[in-house]
């Protein structure tokens, strides 16, 4: 408990740096605006922060800082993100400067600094190294890990007795600097006095003529403070992402690591490689995942479920002991237990289906409420409608929703069969127990258990066919045609 409220009293406030363009993707969006697993880089950084538990958090942005700021709004609702802009990209120490200045200036607790370019940072990671901070008496603590090739990563420079002294970028590195294997990672935390003088001390001599974060690190060795290197365990969560290459394998990683927890979980994966799901995703044990299968945003997926493959479900709430046939595309909507899908259904934004349903080839739903039981199972679209109960609907039905103007309501009770190719001309409503001749146009409203027809009489004219190809100059066809059906 004591140790609990020494940390609250303590505060622990944080600063993404996110101004920069991002120079190696070669992209028009801001580096860290691009997703893994369907999240901006620097959403997820935001997160991790305030999982955390950091508050306030503050985004340095600058270049396309409107969308930067609108992507963390977007998927970091809870947090109370400020933002500080970095008018020019004068590099990492400017933007924390920048950062540091959105802070009250009264602030005496610590200062946690992270880069948006690091988006599989975890809230556990960052708990656990501000804990070994606030422990080591360090002023000054920077997380490092060690790699077999150090590539564009700072170097972690140790003086005599082992204690970190510099940070040295790999330009600025000589032979020996880029030999060390320790790197930074570049999240770093002291507390706010702390920051605000070594930031005041930078200066950009470097190879870019940038004022570098790194430099703090120096800084307060040069003052006589505690400088804590904290060693992390996995690597790979501390990657950042400059080029487009590294956004690809980070993607990867990411699905890999997905992958493998629903694994362990219980689900089945026919091809893992070839499944990309959204780590935001639920799915229940003893479901079957096939081949090429995507399931983004929010889906939850109940147990027994069987995906064949080729799929791509958005936001979807799947109940248990489905089949989703080949080739389902569905999006913001939910699916009841022990329904059949597909193949080849387009399930779109605000279908509701009740459960026990069968929704088949080329049939296209939206905002579709449909009861339990009922099939469409052919070649329909069922648009702003709301059916019951084991009501079948036949090949080829249509709901005429759109006047060109206005979308238009479509109502069907329980237990009917709408005949096939029919039309429902909305607003419309048809009750319960009504049979729907095939081909019909229905206009008005239909009563309860009701027979409802707008057949033309069928009329024949004899011979015509082969009149007509004579007209046409087809003889041969003509009158080939008409021997066979002459009877001679
Ligand atoms: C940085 C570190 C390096 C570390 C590596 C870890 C410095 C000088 N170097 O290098 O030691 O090993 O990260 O991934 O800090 N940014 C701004 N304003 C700027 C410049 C950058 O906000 O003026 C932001 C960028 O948007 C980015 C982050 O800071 O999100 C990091 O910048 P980046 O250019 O990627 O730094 P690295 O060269 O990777
Ligand atoms: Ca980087």
């Amino acid at each position: 408990m004591a140790k609990d409220s020494r940390i609250a009293e303590a505060g622990l406030a944080a600063i993404v740096l996110a101004a920069g363009l991002g120079t190696r993707m070669r992209s028009k969006r801001a580096k860290v605006l691009h997703e893994i697993g369907g999240t901006p880089m620097v959403a997820r950084v935001v997160r991790a922060l305030e999982t955390a538990g950091a508050a306030p958090i503050v985004a340095v942005t600058g270049y396309q800082a409107r969308e930067v700021e609108a992507a963390i709004r977007a998927s970091a609702a809870r947090a109370q993100v400020a933002s500080a802009i970095q008018a020019e990209p004068r590099g990492t120490g400017d933007a924390a400067r920048a950062g540091l200045g959105a802070i009250a200036p009264g602030y005496d607790g610590d200062v946690l600094i992270a880069y948006g370019d690091m988006p599989m940072l975890t809230a556990a990671t960052l708990v656990e190294f501000v804990a070994a901070h606030r422990t080591s008496g360090a002023a000054l603590s920077f997380i490092s890990v060690v790699l077999a090739d150090g590539g564009a990563y700072g170097r972690v420079v140790r003086d005599a007795h082992g204690a970190p002294l510099a940070i040295v970028e790999a330009r600025d590195a000589s032979p020996a600097e880029l030999a060390v294997a320790e790197i930074n990672t570049g999240i770093y935390i002291a507390h706010a006095g702390v920051l605000r003088a070594a930031l005041a001390e930078l200066k950009p001599k470097n190879a870019q003529h940038e004022f570098y974060l790194t430099d703090i690190v120096a800084s307060a060795r040069a003052r006589g403070l505690v400088v804590q290197a904290w060693p992390a365990r996995d690597a790979a969560e501390f990657a950042g992402v400059n080029t487009r290459e590294e956004l690809s394998s980070m993607e990867t990683l990411l699905r890999e690591q997905v992958n493998r927890r629903l694994m362990a979980a219980g689900v089945t994966f026919v091809d893992p490689a070839t499944a990309y799901i959204s780590d935001h995703a639920e799915i229940a044990a003893d479901v079957i995942i096939g081949p090429n299968v995507q399931i983004l945003g929010r889906c939850r997926i109940g147990a027994e479920t069987r995906i064949e493959g080729t799929a791509w479900l958005k936001d979807v709430e799947i109940g248990e002991r489905c089949h989703i046939k080949l080739g389902v595309r569905a999006e913001d909507c939910r699916i009841g237990a022990d329904s059949e899908i597909g193949p080849f259904a387009n399930l779109r934004a605000g279908t509701d289906l009740e459960g026990h349903n069968r929704i088949g080839n080329f049939v296209e739903t939206k905002k579709a409420k449909i009861g339990r039981g009922t099939k469409a199972s052919h070649l329909s679209y069922l648009g702003d409608a709301t059916i019951g109960r084991d009501t079948n609907v036949g090949c080829g039905v249509i709901t005429v929703n759109y006047d060109g103007y206005e979308k238009h309501q479509t109502q069907i009770g329980d237990r009917c069969m709408i005949g096939c190719d029919t039309q429902l001309v909305a607003p419309i409503k048809v009750g319960s127990d009504v049979y729907v001749a095939s081909g019909t146009t229905i206009i008005r409203e239909v009563p309860d258990g009701a027979l409802v027809m707008s057949h033309h009489p069928q009329r024949e004219k004899s011979g015509w066919t082969a009149s007509w190809r004579k007209r046409h100059g087809d003889s041969a066809a003509a009158t080939s045609h008409a021997s066979k059906h002459s009877g001679k």
